[in-house]
This record gives C-alpha cells, sequence and structure tokens, in this order.
C-alpha cells in the first residue's frame, strides 16, 4: 500500500510549508501566506513563459534596466507580477528586485514583517532560443516597528535569510525551496496546478565531476581561479579532468551543480572586480541552498553568507557546489593571501 499511499497522498509544497510552520509555534501562518504568493508568481511566470513564443512576449522591451541590459518583455512583466503578488499578500515591506533601480517600501496600509529580494526573470539573454530561466528569490524578516523601516533593513548579511528558492522554467516548472531545515522540489502538475514534490530532501554529492564557468572570461581571470580551472582541465594528482557544462541561466547551472555535483563559479576578473552576480537576489539564495544542500559558498574572500551589502545591486564574485571542490578553491585563495 505505500506506493498508493505515495501517488493518492499529495505532498504539495503549500502542505511542506505548513508542515514547516507547524516546527514554530508562535508562527501564525504569515510565512505560508508569503510563499503561497510568490508560488502564485511562480505559476503565472511558468504559463508566461511557456506561451512567450507564441504571444509574441520575445524580443526587447525597448527599455534597459538599471543593469544596463536591455529589458525583455518577459522580464518586466514577470517584475510586474512579483511585486503586485508580494504586495497584495500583505506580508512584506521592503522590495528589493533585480528590475527595479530603488528598492520598493510597500504602502505602510499593506505592510507585513517580512523582505523578499528576488531576480524574477533570470538567465533572460536565453529566453529567445528556449533555454531554460528562472526566477530565484530570498527572505528576510524585520523584527521592528514596521513604520520604522529603512534600506539597512534589507541589507543584511545571506545567513539571516529565513528561506530561499528558485523556480526554473525548463522541461518542467521545478521549484526548489529551503526554509532552514534542507532543501526540497517541487514539480507543477499543470493538471492539477500544483506543485508537487518530486525531489525530497536534495543532499549535493560531496564531490563532482562537472565545473561551470564562462570560460570566455579566462584572460582575465585572477590567479587562483586561473589554477583551480586549470586543475578541473589537467588534474596533476592522476584523476581524470572534469567535464565543463555552462549553461549561462545561473538558475539551470545551480540545479544541476545541486543534483549531480560539481562546482559552479562566477569570478571575479579584472574587468569585473566583483564579478558580475548580485548578492542579494542571486549569490545568497543559491548559497543559502548550497549550504542547506551539504554544499559550501564562498566569494574569494569569505564564506557567501556572511557578506554583509551596503547596495542592494552589489555583486560578488561566487564559487559554489560540491563541498570538497570548494574547498580546493578556499585552498588556493589562501595560499595567495
Ligand atoms: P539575469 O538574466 O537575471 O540578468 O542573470 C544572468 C546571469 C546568470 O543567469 C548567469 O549565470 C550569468 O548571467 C551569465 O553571465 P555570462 O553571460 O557573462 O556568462
Ligand atoms: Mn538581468
Ligand atoms: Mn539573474
Ligand atoms: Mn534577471
Amino acid at each position: 500500500h505505500a506506493a498508493d499511499a505515495h501517488r493518492t497522498d499529495l505532498m504539495t509544497v503549500t502542505r511542506y510549508v505548513l508542515n514547516e510552520q507547524s516546527r514554530h509555534p508562535e508562527a501564525r501562518g504569515d510565512f505560508t501566506i508569503l510563499l503561497s504568493h510568490i508560488v502564485l508568481g511562480c505559476k503565472f511566470v511558468c504559463t508566461a513563459v511557456n506561451k512567450a513564443g507564441l504571444a509574441k512576449l520575445i524580443g526587447l522591451a525597448g527599455e534597459t534596466n538599471v543593469q544596463g541590459e536591455e529589458q525583455k518583455k518577459l522580464d518586466v512583466l514577470s517584475n510586474e507580477v512579483f511585486v503586485k503578488a508580494l504586495v497584495s499578500s500583505g506580508r512584506t515591506c521592503i522590495l528589493v528586485s533585480e528590475e527595479d533601480e530603488e528598492a520598493t517600501f510597500v504602502d505602510p496600509r499593506l505592510r507585513g514583517k517580512y523582505c523578499v529580494v528576488f531576480d524574477p526573470l533570470d538567465g533572460s539573454s536565453n529566453i529567445d532560443c528556449g533555454v531554460s530561466i528562472g526566477t530565484i528569490f530570498g527572505v528576510y524578516m524585520v523584527d521592528k516597528d514596521l513604520d520604522k523601516i529603512s534600506l539597512d533593513d534589507v541589507l543584511q548579511p545571506g545567513k539571516n535569510m529565513l528561506a530561499a528558492g528558485y523556480c526554473m522554467y525548463g522541461s518542467s516548472c521545478t521549484l526548489v525551496i529551503s526554509t532552514g531545515n534542507g532543501v526540497n522540489g517541487f514539480t507543477l502538475d499543470p493538471s492539477l496546478g500544483e506543485f508537487i514534490l518530486t525531489h525530497p530532501d536534495i543532499k549535493i554529492p560531496k564531490k563532482g565531476k562537472i565545473y561551470s564557468v564562462n570560460e570566455g572570461n579566462a584572460k582575465n581571470w585572477d590567479g587562483p581561479t586561473a589554477k583551480y580551472v586549470e586543475k578541473c582541465k589537467f588534474p596533476t594528482d592522476g584523476s581524470s579532468p572534469k567535464s565543463l557544462r555552462y549553461i549561462g541561466s545561473m538558475v539551470a547551472d545551480v540545479h544541476r551543480t545541486l543534483l549531480y555535483g560539481g562546482i559552479f563559479l562566477y569570478p571575479a576578473d579584472k574587468k569585473s572586480p566583483n564579478g558580475k552576480l548580485r548578492v542579494l537576489y542571486e549569490v545568497f539564495p543559491m548559497s543559502f541552498l548550497m549550504e542547506q544542500a551539504g554544499g559550501q559558498a564562498f566569494t574569494g574572500k569569505e564564506r557567501a553568507l556572511d557578506l554583509i551589502p551596503t547596495k542592494i545591486h552589489q555583486r560578488s564574485p561566487i564559487f559554489l557546489g560540491s563541498y570538497d571542490e570548494v574547498e580546493e578553491i578556499k585552498a588556493l585563495y589562501a595560499a595567495e593571501q
């Protein structure tokens, strides 16, 4: 009967979060309500992404965002969907989105105690060619009078996050999330409109045979990064070389790393001394997930989650993935000190 129970005992993401909530007796369901609005946003973006080719959502929206990037219609649409869903949840006070230059301070009448940082559409340069893209989010809590909040309340180190996750819009729609008690993966069943638990308690392999980096930046890498990549290609301990897999969508590259093991790196280079990926809504959520899955995340200087951001779109180099692989990179940077 176990198999039957499995088939009829549907563990949806909502039920999972309710179970998690029961671990916090003081909780009054606010987080569950917040999460249900994030899930709603993901479902909407999933349908919009799937229809994009047909609905002519492809192509440039004609504007550029604060990152100086061409905004494609899906970027703009996804951002509006998430901002509206989060504000209407009545559980948020500050929102930081890759697509908005300034943080959004929610109308005081609709404020709640959570701050949400998010990348509404990650990997947007891949939209037109149908490569997997995603949404990345992180959740902080503000424990103060909501009329006295300021930007500092969202500039918290990643270790303070209560939850983080991503939704990948690929061959299926997969939501991977942690509320601080391990990592679980859910797949959208379009006929039910529900995310069903498909990857319980994800743990990243301790070592991996894949490295994931944009080799096109190799000319500008610093010493330790160049040495590490050299070791991946020409191992000196007689082991076989690693495979290179680089999709160019962080969500897809991180999802593969989480499930198969290996290392994902977006290092600093001479042109961008802080790398490219944004701390609040790309580096922190993915680092949080990696640690919760038994992996590590390192900036080249420190544990990624210890970094204290000073600007909402601040960037940082990032090396994340299998525990032992990140250890190797930490040793190379330590040797350089
Ligand atoms: P976004 O589309 O949200 O701006 O993020 C793009 C990021 C990330 O998804 C990916 O890892 C990285 O850009 C790829 O950068 P390169 O093309 O420089 O390798
Ligand atoms: Mn972008
Ligand atoms: Mn991104
Ligand atoms: Mn983006």
